[in-house]
């Protein structure tokens, strides 16, 4: 059985709303950021009602109440991806702070000059810049492995780039422009054969399919909450315990420390070592209760779901004319990036959001994989598990006004 997502739409207040006085929203921006079911939203409401209260300092009710939250999400989201142990789950503020703690701290005790770190040529910024930042101050290498024009990564390139013995590989699992889903599994272990640790950025699969971060083996695994329905403001770090282990830490303060004097500290154990500071207690709550929801529901029906989506609209938006779509291939989720004849997609997207239509246009901050196609900028249209195919029939609608105005 499929899913219904006229019923889940009902789970997603916002999705009621009208725009532009009494038109009907269609969201097709997921892959920027989610929407929230009711359920994530009265998870973080109960909590500020009835449980706030700092957490892991307190010896009071509402103190333990609220430490008892907090961590009782973290082993949700340890399970949810399979991790061994909710030690190896830090909260963050993002994916991109996931990144750069990883650049940070793994990063400066163990790369030295000349190492080599090896991306690939469709990496969201924020799986570039903190290894370019890094790579500056080090003297290391960037290599990236080549998109090919159908969108998928060219592992040949990616086999003889491992012969130069990387100290890491950075990847996405999907990618938020082309909705390429990589071979990570296997790239991988390639990876690992030649003695790199890989980190993967899950900003993109986590939210969409069943991620099993002990099968997939990967060293790092980092994604965001609110690309999954929960709360914007928290991410998540995964990393095989013994690598956190000898890691230093990221931020110094409180929480983060067993031990203070006027000139040294000892830090925390896992996960505590890498959370300075009071952290996001209501989102991590929130996340959890995002979790629940998706598990409810059902990874696998979800996958599903986003690609029954995308092959209706792959035939759908074929009948529009002048439009391309950049990374045609078949290992993709719900993600489609296009341009429409000359049509600017700042515009594209104006007239669709006059129709109600919420996609994105711009350069969904993958600026060298837009430069590698030789464009600056692309429409993109996102599915979760709350879209329909009615709304991809406004979708393909809107763009044939949008070719009219433009003759
Ligand atoms: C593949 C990918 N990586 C990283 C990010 C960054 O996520 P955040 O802005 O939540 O840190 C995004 C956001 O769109 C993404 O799609």
């Amino acid at each position: 059985m499929g899913l219904d997502s006229k019923f889940i739409k009902n789970d997603f207040p916002i999705l009621k709303r009208e725009i532009r006085s009494g038109i009907p929203l269609v969201y097709l921006d997921s892959t920027a950021t989610a929407q929230k079911p009711q359920q994530v939203i009265d998870a973080m409401d109960n909590y500020y009602q009835f449980h706030n209260a700092n957490i892991h300092r307190g010896v009071h009710t509402l103190a333990e109440e609220a430490t008892g939250m907090y961590e009782n999400a973290r082993k949700k989201i340890a399970d949810f991806i399979h991790a061994k142990s909710e030690k190896e789950i830090i909260y963050t503020r993002n994916t991109t702070e996931s990144i750069n703690l990883v650049a940070y701290s793994w990063g400066r005790k163990n790369l030295k000059e000349g190492d080599l770190i090896i991306l690939t040529e469709m990496e969201h910024h924020s799986n570039l810049v903190p290894w370019q930042i890094l790579a500056s101050e080090k003297n290391l290498i960037l290599d990236f492995i080549p998109v090919t024009e159908d969108g998928l990564l060219d592992l040949v390139v990616y086999k003889e780039l491992l012969q130069k013995k990387p100290a890491i590989v950075a990847f996405t699992h999907m990618s938020n422009v082309l909705g390429t889903i990589n071979p990570v599994k296997e790239m991988i272990d390639w990876a690992h054969q030649a003695g790199a640790i890989a980190l993967i950025d899950g900003a993109q699969s986590v939210p969409h399919f069943s991620v099993n971060v002990q099968d997939l083996n990967a060293d790092f695994y980092v994604f965001s909450a609110h690309k999954m329905c929960g709360p914007t403001g928290i991410g998540i770090l995964y990393g095989k315990e013994k690598l956190l282990d000898s890691m230093p830490p990221f931020l110094g303060g409180g929480d983060m420390i067993k031990k203070v004097q006027l000139r040294s500290f000892k830090p925390n154990d896992l996960p505590h070592k890498f959370e300075a500071g009071t952290p996001a207690i209501a989102e991590a709550i929130g996340t959890g209760a995002a979790v629940d929801y998706l598990l409810s529901i059902g990874m696998d029906k979800i996958a599903l779901h986003e690609h029954e989506l995308a092959d209706y609209a792959f035939k759908k938006l074929a009948l529009v004319e002048n439009l391309k779509i950049f990374g045609k291939n078949n290992h993709r989720g719900g993600v489609i990036s296009f341009e429409l004849g000359i049509i600017h997609p700042h515009d594209v997207a104006q007239i669709l959001d006059h129709q109600g239509i919420a996609v994105r246009a711009g350069h969904h901050c993958a600026m060298p994989l837009h430069e590698k196609f030789g464009i600056p900028a692309t429409t993109r249209a996102s599915f979760y598990l709350y879209n329909s195919f009615e709304d991809i029939d406004q979708l393909v609608a809107g763009l044939l006004v949008a070719n009219d105005m433009f003759g």
